[in-house]
């Protein structure tokens, strides 16, 4: 098995970079998120590099980790960030992020947080309806500036991913139809206070086949050449996010291939390039450590009871993921066993991984890889179980970025009846 970047074998079993994990489980205890700095830095510049000699932000979908410090880091290395939420928006302020490298994605935009990104003069709405549209050059009129504009187009192109994170399909609730796409430029170029000034796609997430995002952008650039010759110049070209990693035995799109196959579709163009990353740049550089509770036989299945859950790491119960799952270190069990690796949580979806070879016992800790797109920021506190403490990696050393919550933490904004 491959491990991920910056994860290796060392005396003390699994470590990322420096650290052991048994050394992480000992001072933060389980179930702890645990990032590499390295990996999150090395996945950023390996984007960065292979647009090399193209006009090109880099917006960091902040929905796939926005813990602050991995923010910060991204904004330190020059990232901008695609935000969907208010909530989004003050993360990337609170992390020192630009908010003129700010794109703000989203169906359901509220006129409050149009407010909040008109008032921080956010670089672009990508705006998905025409009512969106009509909301925002209120808003901006209201409050006296203008607000600056991408039509989000559903070009209707199938990424060949889990029908759950596809979204550039006709059946979509993304974006503008592409056929209405035309026609609402128009609108929005007379609107008053709006700037159009780009155009966007996103077709999905956990893409391994390129030719999709090669056919978005082909219908991309028709409608960009339909815009120019009516007069509606575009200044960038958001090409959004979606590239897939490697959970198990994908073999994912080269970032390098990726990038010189656009760039070859795009030679003649002028456009500034906007990218909205986020599992690639957080998926393999984050894992989820926790600890075997209880073995236990159930009928002809085998179960290891562990103290990280659903409510920690919801992407197999929701869309049947896999995450590779590895013994930190060598236990007294050396005999290889099938296990579901299962959590507390009262459900029977309540699992990690199912059918998977492990030499564990009671007490062992293990590794859920791949974690870190999609893991901490979908967590949730059913079964009233506080989330999980985060970590970030740096050579030897351990930096906590999330405090464990506690329990008083989770009803205290609760209040009995009088
Ligand atoms: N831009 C927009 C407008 C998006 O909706 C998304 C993801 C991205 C960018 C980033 O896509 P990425 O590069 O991470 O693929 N919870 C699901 C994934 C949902 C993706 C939602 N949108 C999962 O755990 O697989």
């Amino acid at each position: 098995m491959n491990l991920p970047p910056m994860t290796h074998r060392g005396n003390d079993g699994l470590q990322v970079e420096d650290v052991s994990l048994r050394e992480v489980a000992t001072r933060f205890g389980t179930p702890c998120y645990v990032y590499s700095k390295a990996a999150l830095t090395q996945a950023y510049r390996e984007f960065s590099a292979a647009f090399a000699g193209r006009d090109v932000m880099i917006c960091y979908a902040v929905k796939a980790n926005s813990n602050l410090a991995i923010l910060g880091l991204f904004a330190k290395l020059g990232a901008g960030f695609d935000i969907v939420s208010e909530g989004e928006l003050a993360r990337v302020l609170a992390a020192g992020g630009d908010p003129r490298k700010v794109v703000f994605s989203g169906v359901g935009k509220r006129a409050e947080e149009m407010r909040a990104a008109l008032a921080h003069n956010i670089l672009c709405f990508n705006v998905e309806s025409q009512s969106e549209l009509l909301r925002l050059s209120g808003v901006a009129r209201e409050m006296g500036v203008r607000a600056a504009i991408s039509l989000r187009v559903n070009p209707d192109v199938d990424p060949k991913t889990h029908p759950y994170i596809a979204t550039g399909l006709k059946q979509n609730k993304f974006g503008v139809a592409f056929e209405d796409a035309l026609a609402l430029y128009r609108t929005a170029s007379d609107l008053p206070s709006i700037d159009v000034i780009g155009i966007d796609c996103h077709i999905g997430s956990q893409i391994t086949e390129i030719a999709p995002f090669g056919d978005a952008l082909e219908k991309v650039l028709q409608l960009v050449d339909q815009l120019e010759r009516e007069g509606i110049a575009l200044h960038h070209l958001d090409l959004g996010g979606g590239i897939g990693i490697r959970y198990k035995d994908e073999q994912p799109i080269q970032i390098k291939h990726y990038a010189e196959t656009l760039k070859g579709i795009l030679a003649s163009r002028s456009q500034q390039l906007i990218f909205e990353p986020g599992r690639c740049f957080v998926g393999n550089a984050g894992l989820l450590l926790t600890q075997v509770e209880y073995i236990k036989q159930g009928g002809n299945r085998r179960f290891a009871i562990v103290d990280a859950a659903m409510n920690d790491l919801i992407r197999p119960a929701l869309y049947e993921a896999y995450h590779e799952i590895v013994a930190v270190a060598p236990g007294a069990n050396d005999e290889s066993a099938q296990y579901d690796i299962v959590g507390p949580v009262c459900e029977s979806g309540d699992f990690l991984g199912r059918d998977r070879d492990l030499c564990i016992e009671p007490g062992d800790l293990v590794a859920v890889l791949s974690a870190g797109a999609y893991g901490s920021v979908m967590s949730s506190n059913y079964n009233t179980r506080p989330r999980a403490a985060e970590v970030m990696i740096d050579g030897a050393t351990i930096h906590l970025i999330r405090s464990r919550e506690r329990v008083a933490d989770l009803y205290a904004g609760e209040h009995l009846l009088p």
